[in-house]
């Protein structure tokens, strides 16, 4: 079977087709940005690591790609660097691999971060959320936006989760893609 996060990918090209503004939100070694650097006109990218944005901006410049902005910023504080409303996010939550483990994306960040890019998603936009449930931050993460976002209106969000039926702390996808844009309340 693929790794799950060429599932996520593979959604990205079925669901996002004509991508113009993505956002790496979890930049790590970069092979998320690479991919959206590669199906997008325009990618912002974030990490909170500087050696994650050499090792990234090295392998865009292997691929001759130059479409990509790589921030050293917390997610958190994506919007105060994109402008426009977005078409695809990926948050690939957790640490990076065969690195410090405490270095990890938390809660209390991440939820403000992707309830903000929700918010920022074009119609028919997509966001993909890759959980790891199998480590402790992870397990919270992972329990959070499972309720949130099965509680999200179906009216204005399909929300789609893969995941390995018998393999409980095996990484996930809940993918969550915008149908109609949510009314504002004029009180
Ligand atoms: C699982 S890795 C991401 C993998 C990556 N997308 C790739 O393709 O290699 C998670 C990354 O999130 C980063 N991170 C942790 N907290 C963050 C935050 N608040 N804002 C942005 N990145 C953060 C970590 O430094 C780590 O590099």
């Amino acid at each position: 079977m693929k790794k799950i996060v060429e599932i996520a990918h593979d959604l990205l090209v079925e669901y996002v087709p004509n991508c113009h503004i993505s956002v790496d939100f979890t930049m790590g070694r970069g092979n998320d940005t690479l991919f959206l650097a590669q199906h997008s006109s325009y990618v912002y990218a974030f990490d909170i690591q500087q050696e994650c944005i050499e090792e990234t901006k090295q392998k865009l410049n292997m691929h001759h790609l130059h479409n990509v902005k790589l921030i050293c910023a917390s997610h958190v504080d994506a919007f105060t660097y994109i402008k426009e409303k977005i078409d695809a996010g990926i948050f690939n939550f957790g640490y990076l691999p065969q690195s410090d483990q405490h270095i990890t994306t938390m809660l209390e960040t991440s939820k403000v971060a992707v309830e903000e890019a929700l918010k920022r998603l074009v119609k028919k936009g997509m966001l993909i959320l890759v959980l790891y449930p199998g480590h402790e931050e992870g397990e919270k993460e992972s329990e959070y936006f499972a309720k949130w976002s099965k509680q999200l209106a179906s009216k204005d969000y399909n929300v789609m989760q893969i995941k390995m039926w018998n393999k409980e702390k095996a990484p996930y996808i809940l993918a969550i893609q915008k149908i109609r844009e949510e009314e504002k309340n004029e009180d």
